[in-house]
């Protein structure tokens, strides 16, 4: 019978089933205005997909900053646990773990059995996350999934000084009158993110490989702009977003074999 891990995020919540250690389904859907409902919502539709209903679940271990609200589940575990274990189960070798979200971004160490040694932390401003993507795609007035693309064509970078989301949009919407290339403040843009990221690798010490999960793995741009920044070749796994579900789903396991 199946466990479910449930990551409730700022921006998404995302829910995997697994049977043994193998994944039966997993969904992602925005978090909406309410943690709750969202939860609610989630597991129904991962449920429903893979032909189960809520009483086969053993095992439920929730995660990500909205865990508080998901009153189904059976235990609840910090992001950092969830996330090492989630990207040790997508590639075993990783030892560093990059996670960029909307609203927060960390970087955790772990050791070959996934379990966190040292982590490091970004929630106090948007700046460096995925929020700060989105203020600047839309400065730009381009969507998100074509800010990578647009960086993709610049010919420099525009370094952008300003440390402050809101700060830095200013600073942007300025660049545009002056008449600067949209691609090479895109471009400027990234490395940004690079740099402040590259900053918590290293107070944790960078030990390769390193994985990226969360949305803004899926933007090319962050993670080239960040193999160059870190001189590394950044392992982005084929569903970045379900990592910190994924690692809640094996510990969901883990705590149903070891109530046996
Ligand atoms: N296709 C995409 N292309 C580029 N960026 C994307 C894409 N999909 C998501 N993102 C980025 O991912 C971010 C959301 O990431 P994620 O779903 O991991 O956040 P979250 O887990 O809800 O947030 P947090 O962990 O901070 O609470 C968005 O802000 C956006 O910048
Ligand atoms: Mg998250």
């Amino acid at each position: 019978m199946p466990v479910a891990g449930i990551d409730i995020g700022s921006l998404t919540a995302e829910v995997v089933l697994m049977d043994q250690g193998k994944i039966l389904h997993s969904v992602i859907l925005p978090t909406g205005a309410n943690s709750k409902v969202a939860a609610e919502k989630a597991m129904e539709e991962a449920l429903k997909a893979a032909g189960f209903n809520r009483s086969d679940l053993e095992y439920v271990v929730a995660t990500g900053y909205g865990r508080v609200s998901v009153d189904f589940a059976n235990k609840k575990i910090t992001e950092i646990t969830c996330h090492g274990r989630g990207a040790h189960y997508l590639n075993p070798s990783v030892r560093t773990v990059i996670d960029i979200g909307g609203q927060d971004s960390k970087v955790i160490l772990v050791n070959d059995k996934g379990r966190a040694l040292d982590f490091t932390m970004n929630d106090k401003c948007a700046a460096g996350t995925g929020r700060f993507l989105e203020v600047m795609a839309q400065a730009l007035e381009v969507e998100l999934g074509q800010l990578a693309e647009l960086s993709s064509r610049a010919k420099n970078a525009v370094s952008i000084s300003s440390m402050c989301t809101v700060f830095a949009e200013s600073e942007v919407v300025s660049l545009i009158a002056q008449g600067l290339p949209s691609e090479d403040i895109a471009r400027g843009l990234h490395q940004s993110i690079a740099d402040r990221t590259s900053g918590m690798v290293h107070r944790v010490g960078l030990t390769e490989p390193v994985m990226i999960t969360g949305g803004v793995a899926k933007n090319g741009a962050v993670v080239q702009a960040l193999n160059e920044k870190l001189k590394t070749k950044i392992i982005v796994p084929p569903e970045p977003q379900i990592a910190g579900a994924l690692g809640a789903a094996m510990l969901a396991q883990e705590e149903l074999d070891g109530s046996k």
